[in-house]
């Protein structure tokens, strides 16, 4: 199946430089153009790639042309001179993008603004896929509809095509590491974009699952209650911090023990899926811990803000 030529990263945070970064060196997409609405978060995370990138040719795993060659194909789509909120939205749209990746926070409005934006703005058949970790695709395809303007329904024939290329293209992190994409159908997802959503995901590196539509999919369903309990092991005095992780560690062969996975996924981030979670379902095996919501309260967010279970 033919790979898109431009494709366009919305999030410069650890998952949007990431999946860049794979589209451009593994895929090798000839455009890839990255936007965040801050742009000194454009600049940080290009500087972690390049440091990527360095190790690579240090490593002798790719050429130094190799590195120069995939850094030039990620283009920095700068929002200082908006006209509007959505202005990036029409510049993805007049550089040619053919899909999206939305890597932007967990947070259901602020995806449903950036889908809105989407569909108004880009070709009407450029593919729409969101890395999200729980939210609904089906949702996300709702709000891109709306953005089509009042006059389209959802049940109606324009309203059903663009809801069709919405799919969820869910990453794992560190992306250039993690060798799993898992590739996500909502109700009204047509086969042809789910096709040319598995193709990039190949190309890109990466073994592909399927999940369902559900709340958190399968590897949220799975990952986010076992974390919520280390954190309740903890809260509840069970064990230490170190000792839970080392349980699992040295127990059960796990590369990090679940206090440092969720500082290193991001505690807002955890919390955000998990909240995802507990109202998707109503199920009360999935209601986030206390003291999950009060570090976030605290600021504590894990690896990112310095501060989580774990110093950094
Ligand atoms: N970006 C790119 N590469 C990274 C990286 C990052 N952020 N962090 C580490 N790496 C690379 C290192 O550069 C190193 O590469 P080389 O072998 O080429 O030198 C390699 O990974 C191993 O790193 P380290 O030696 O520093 O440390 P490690 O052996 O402990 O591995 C780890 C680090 C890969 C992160 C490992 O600890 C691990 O696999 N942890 C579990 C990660 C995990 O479960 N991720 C999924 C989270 S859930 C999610 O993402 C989805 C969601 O919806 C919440």
């Amino acid at each position: 199946m033919a790979l898109p030529r431009t494709i366009s990263v919305i999030g410069a945070g650890q998952m949007g430089i990431g999946i860049a970064l794979v589209a451009s060196l593994r895929a090798r997409i000839p455009k890839v153009l990255l936007y965040d609405q801050n742009p000194a978060q454009i600049t940080k995370g290009l500087e972690f790639m390049d440091k990527l990138l360095a190790k690579d040719v240090s490593k002798g795993r790719i050429s130094e042309e190799d590195a120069k060659a995939t850094r030039e194909r990620i283009i920095s789509i700068n929002s200082s001179s908006a006209k509007d909120e959505y202005d990036w939205a029409r510049e993805l749209g007049e550089r040619g993008t053919e899909m999206v990746i939305e890597a932007a926070s967990e947070r259901v409005s602020i995806k449903e603004g950036i889908f809105r934006a989407l569909a108004r703005n880009l070709s009407n058949d450029a593919v729409l896929a969101s890395n999200t970790s729980s939210i609904s695709i089906t949702k996300l395809a709702g709000a891109a509809v709306d953005g089509l303007g009042k006059n389209v329904s959802r049940a109606s024939e324009e309203g059903k095509s663009c809801a069709g290329r919405v799919v969820g293209v869910h990453f794992f992190n560190p992306v250039p590491v993690m060798k799993l994409c898992e590739v996500i159908p909502g109700l009204q997802t047509s086969e042809a974009t789910l096709e040319r959503a598995k193709a990039f995901a190949a190309a890109c590196g990466k073994e592909v699952t399927t999940s369902k539509d559900v709340p958190g999919f399968v590897s949220n369903a799975l990952l986010m209650p076992f974390l919520n309990e280390a954190i309740m092991c903890l809260e509840s005095g069970t064990a230490t911090r170190d000792d839970i992780d080392k349980t699992l560690r040295l127990g059960m062969g796990h590369p990090m023990g679940p206090l440092q996975l969720a500082d290193f996924i991001g505690l807002d981030t955890c919390l955000a899926i998990q909240e995802t979670l507990y109202e998707g379902t109503r199920d009360s095996k999935y209601r986030p811990s206390i003291l999950l919501g009060r570090m976030v309260d605290a600021g504590w967010l894990g690896k990112k803000s310095g501060k989580g279970f774990y110093d950094y």
